[in-house]
C-alpha cells in the first residue's frame, strides 16, 4: 500500500483484513451492511469529494445502531484493525477517506430522526441523517437548523459534528459547540459514551461531549446528536450588492451589522474571480454586473414588512453614500435561491476547473482579503485562478487556487508560505474544514506545542491503539 501524493506516509502496524475478520463482521451484520466489491461498492467510499485523495480500503461496514457500532469497534480494537469513520464524504481535507486500507465505517444507514420537539426546539437524530432531510422535517415543526452549508444535500449531522462545521448561518447562531446539547459517541474500545443530554444548561463536571465536536473521527464515532434548533424564520430576505473596493466591503459589513442588528443572518463575500467562475463555468445568471467584490446579505426574522423595510433602507443608504455601486433584493424565494447559488456553488465551479488548492483560514477582518492579493503577486501566471470568497461576517476567508492538474511546483510555492502568513496574523490555518490528512502537518502554525502535546495525550487516552482515523490531525505518527 502507498498513499498517493503522500509517499512519506508509512502504513501503521495494523492487521491486514483476513477471511476470519470478514466472517466476524458478516456474522453480526446483514449482507447489505458489509460491502466488499472493490469496483462497484467501494470506489465512491475510497475517494474524497474533491477527488484529491484516494484510499484502498477493501471493506465498508454500515452499522444501523449504536450497539452495532460498539460491537464493530470492540472487535477492531481487539484485532488491531484501523477504522475510518465516514459520513456524507463531503469533507475537504482528506479526513473522510482511508489513507491505506483502513476499514470504512459508513454511518449512512443510521439516518433516523428520533424526535423533534417544537416547544423546546430540541431534535434528537441519528448521526447519519443528511442535513437537508433534517431541515425538511424541522420546517414541518416550525423549526430550522442552526447551521447550513452548500453540502447540505449529502453531508450528515454526525459529519458536521465531527468537523464542527461552520457554514453560512454561524454569524447568527454560533457554532456547534453551542448548538449541540448532547451526543452519543462510541469509543475505540467499543464502549458507548452516553452524553445525550437535552439540557441547555448542565455544569456537572467536564463537558465531555465537546471533545467529540471537531475531533474528526479520531476520538470516537458519533452515533446520535441532540441539537438545539431555532424557530423557523417566517421572513427571509436576501440582498446582493456590487462593490468597488475592499474598504467599501468592510464599510458595508459595518453598516449592515449596525442597521440590520438582530435580523442579520449571513454576510458572505464573493470576489470578481469567484463570481466569474460560477457565472462562466456553471452559467449562473447574476442580477448585478461585473464588480471587484460582491456581498450577499441575508436577514431572517418574523415580520416580513419590518425586515424588508430595514433591508431596503440599508440598500438605499449604501447606494446613496457610495459604499456600494449596485444592488438588488430578491423579490421571492426563487430569486433568493438563485442569489444564494452564486455563493454556494463556488466550490463546485472551482472543482470543475481542474485541481483546487483549498485554504480555509481565519484572519483579522481588516486583513481579510490581503492574503488573496499577496498570493496573486507571489504566484503570478502559474495558476489558472487565485480567488477569495467566504464567511466575511465571521472573518473566515476561503482562498482557492486552481490549476489544470496537480502541480508540486505550484503547491511548493503556496505551502508553507500561506500557513506562515496566516500564523503571523495570529489567524487559524483551518477555520471550519478541520485538519484531516491535508492540513495535519500545519497544526502548530495555529496551536501551541503545549496544546498539541495535550491533544496527543487525549488521543492516547481515548484510543490507545490508535485505530480511529489514524494518519489524521496529528503530524508524524503518534508514537513519535
Ligand atoms: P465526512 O466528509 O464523511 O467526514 C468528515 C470528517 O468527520 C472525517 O474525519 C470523518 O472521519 C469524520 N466523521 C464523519 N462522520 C462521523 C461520525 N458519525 N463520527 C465520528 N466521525 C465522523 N464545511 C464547513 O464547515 N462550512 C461550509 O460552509 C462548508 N461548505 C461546503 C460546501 C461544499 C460544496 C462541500 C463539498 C463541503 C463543504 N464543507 C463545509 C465541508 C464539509 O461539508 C463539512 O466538513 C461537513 O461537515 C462534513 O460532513 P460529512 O457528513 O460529509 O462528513
Ligand atoms: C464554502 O463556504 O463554500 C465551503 O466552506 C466550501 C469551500 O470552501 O469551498
Ligand atoms: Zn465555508
Amino acid at each position: 500500500f502507498t498513499a498517493v501524493r503522500y509517499p512519506y506516509l508509512k502504513r501503521g502496524n495494523y492487521s491486514f483484513l483476513s477471511d476470519r475478520h470478514l466472517g466476524f463482521f458478516q456474522s453480526i451484520l446483514s449482507p447489505h451492511q458489509v460491502l466488499t466489491d472493490e469496483f462497484n461498492d467501494l470506489s465512491g467510499y475510497n475517494v474524497d469529494w474533491m477527488h484529491s485523495v484516494r484510499g484502498s480500503s477493501r471493506l465498508v461496514l454500515r452499522p444501523k445502531t449504536t450497539e452495532e457500532v460498539g460491537a464493530i469497534l470492540q472487535y477492531c480494537n481487539a484485532q488491531n484493525i484501523a477504522v475510518c469513520p465516514q459520513g456524507g464524504n463531503t469533507g475537504l481535507v482528506g479526513g473522510s477517506v482511508p489513507v491505506f486500507d483502513e476499514v470504512i465505517m459508513s454511518l449512512g444507514l443510521m439516518d433516523a430522526v428520533i424526535s423533534v420537539d417544537e416547544l423546546s426546539g430540541i431534535a434528537i437524530v441519528q448521526a447519519g441523517c443528511v442535513l437537508e432531510k433534517l431541515e425538511t422535517i424541522l420546517h414541518l415543526n416550525n423549526l430550522t437548523l442552526p447551521l447550513d452549508l452548500g453540502a447540505k444535500g449529502s453531508c450528515q449531522i454526525g459529519g458536521n459534528v465531527a468537523t464542527n462545521a461552520g457554514g453560512i448561518r454561524l454569524l447568527r447562531y454560533g457554532n456547534l459547540h453551542g448548538s449541540v446539547l448532547g451526543l452519543t459517541a462510541v469509543l475505540a474500545n467499543g464502549q458507548i459514551m452516553d452524553c445525550l443530554s437535552t439540557n441547555k444548561k448542565d455544569n456537572t463536571g467536564y463537558d465531555l461531549k465537546q471533545l467529540f465536536i471537531g475531533s474528526e473521527g479520531t476520538l470516537g464515532v458519533v452515533t446520535q446528536v441532540a441539537l438545539h434548533c431555532p424557530s423557523k424564520p417566517t421572513s427571509v430576505q436576501v440582498g446582493f450588492f456590487g462593490i468597488n473596493s475592499f474598504d467599501n466591503v468592510l464599510e458595508t459589513l459595518r453598516l449592515s451589522k449596525q442597521n440590520l442588528g438582530e435580523i442579520l443572518s449571513s454576510c458572505e463575500l464573493i470576489d470578481a474571480s469567484s463570481w466569474n467562475c460560477v457565472t462562466s463555468l456553471l452559467k449562473l445568471k447574476s442580477p448585478v454586473n461585473y464588480f471587484p467584490f460582491y456581498i450577499l446579505l441575508e436577514t431572517s426574522g418574523s415580520n416580513a414588512d419590518h425586515d424588508a423595510e430595514k433591508l431596503n433602507s440599508l440598500l438605499e443608504m449604501l447606494l446613496k453614500n457610495g459604499t456600494i455601486v449596485d444592488g438588488t433584493i430578491a423579490v421571492d424565494s426563487t430569486q433568493a435561491t438563485s442569489l444564494w447559488a452564486l455563493r454556494e456553488r463556488i466550490a463546485e465551479a472551482l472543482a470543475s476547473e481542474g485541481y483546487v488548492y483549498k485554504y480555509d483560514v481565519s484572519v483579522p477582518i481588516r486583513q481579510f482579503y490581503q492574503l488573496v492579493d499577496v498570493m496573486r503577486a507571489r504566484l503570478e501566471k502559474l495558476p489558472i485562478r487565485c480567488c477569495g470568497y467566504g464567511h466575511l461576517g465571521d472573518g473566515n476567508l476561503h482562498l482557492n487556487i486552481t490549476s489544470q492538474e496537480y502541480s508540486s511546483e505550484l503547491l511548493n510555492k503556496i505551502e508553507p508560505f500561506v500557513y506562515d502568513w496566516v500564523s503571523r496574523q495570529r489567524g487559524s490555518v483551518s477555520a471550519e474544514h478541520g485538519l484531516g490528512l491535508k492540513k495535519r502537518d500545519y497544526i502548530e502554525y495555529t496551536k501551541s506545542p503545549t496544546s498539541v502535546h495535550w491533544m496527543r495525550r487525549m488521543k492516547k487516552l481515548f484510543d490507545p491503539n490508535n485505530i480511529l482515523n489514524p494518519y489524521k490531525i496529528f503530524p508524524g505518527t503518534l508514537n513519535e
